[in-house]
């Protein structure tokens, strides 16, 4: 009888590139019906007994020879698909994993972290104040008394007073509308010269696009001998190139705030509204050389002291660096917003 050439199959097995292509083969060599060893195993019953038996011996050894093959090779391809060394070496210490997403800071705390560095590089102290405050620090020490318009535009929320700390009786507790009380309070507490920003929260009645009844201010002192409009021009054009890039465009526009004179406002070109083709004035900074008056309220001697105050709102400048429309997304938590950045 014929005897079969198993070689082309070794070949064949050794070569096999897939975990798919070497099923193939499987089938082709051990398909129950038309495999060729099986077909070589079935024929051995026509062989008389004395060839069956050294035939048989040798099919046997074939079979056993081409199943240890087939099995060395599907190792070999497992471990390939893998991708890894592991089947081979449990304690691959090169294995590098995917990287862990790492998230970032909120835009806006970000921002006051870059503002206390800008400032800070300047020699400015960086302040705290309360966001509960008195009336009389949150409005008639900065000469905003009880009946002055100036309270009008910032309408804000009275708190209940629980009792609890130690304050005069009767005093009146707003949630601060601005930061510009810290001035008062860092007057009281530091002797000039001074130098400090205060930046946190503030609230008002207010809500649009652009306004949110929680938003975010810091505001600035600086008290010296002999300070000049002149030295806060200098340091309100030195922030603002520094926190929105040396090509933003900006203007100064006279003002009036009751606790500086005179008073100024920096306008930014605002470009994320696109309400025009060249953008909208955002007003984003208040500021004037600080009122003899609030000297005075603050313990200082306004013939020996002269100083500037401002106050940034914070939302309004991430608004501008980011090119964000609206102010609200800030709060909603939204992972594909936060995620652009
Ligand atoms: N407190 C003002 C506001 O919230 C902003 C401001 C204006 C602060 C002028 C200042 C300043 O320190 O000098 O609208």
């Amino acid at each position: 009888m014929s005897t079969t050439d198993w070689t082309p199959y070794e070949g064949r097995i050794a070569g096999a590139a897939t975990l798919e292509a070497l099923d193939a083969i499987e089938q082709e060599l051990f398909g129950r019906k038309q495999g060729a060893m099986t077909l070589a195993l079935k024929a051995l019953g026509n062989l008389s007994p004395d060839e069956r038996r050294v035939r048989g011996a040798e099919l046997n050894a074939q079979k056993q020879g081409l199943e240890e093959q087939l099995q060395g090779r599907r190792t070999e391809l497992r471990a390939a698909s893998r991708g890894s060394l592991a089947d081979t070496d449990p304690l691959d210490v090169t294995l590098t994993l995917p990287r862990a997403p790492r998230g970032h800071l909120h835009l806006v705390p970000e921002f006051i972290r870059s503002v206390e560095g800008i400032f800070g590089r300047m020699g400015f102290d960086v302040a705290d104040g309360t966001e509960i405050e008195t009336e009389e620090y949150n409005f008639d020490l900065l000469n905003i008394p009880a009946d002055h318009p100036a309270r009008d535009a910032q309408d804000t929320f009275w708190v209940r007073d629980s009792g609890i700390g130690n304050r005069t009786e009767g005093e009146r507790l707003v949630l601060r509308t601005h930061t510009s009380p810290v001035q008062i309070r860092y007057m009281h507490a530091h002797t000039p010269p001074l130098r400090m920003i205060c930046p946190g929260r503030v609230y008002r009645k207010d809500a649009d696009a652009t306004h949110s009844p929680m938003f975010h201010q810091f505001e600035g002192l600086m008290v010296d001998r002999h300070i000049s409009l002149g030295h806060m021009k200098g340091v309100m054009i030195e922030a603002m190139r520094a926190l929105l890039g040396g090509d933003i465009e900006f203007r100064f526009r006279s003002s009036y705030f009751p606790f500086v004179e005179p008073g100024l406002e920096v306008d930014v070109r605002w470009r994320g509204g696109a309400e025009t083709k060249e953008g909208r004035w955002l007003e984003v900074v208040g500021c004037g050389m600080v009122h003899p008056q609030v000297l005075k309220n603050g313990g200082l001697d306004p013939d020996e002291w002269r100083g500037f105050a401002f106050g940034f709102g914070v939302e309004r400048l991430v608004m501008i660096k980011h090119g964000i429309r609206d102010l609200r997304m800030l709060y909603e938590g939204d992972m594909r917003f936060a995620e652009q950045f």
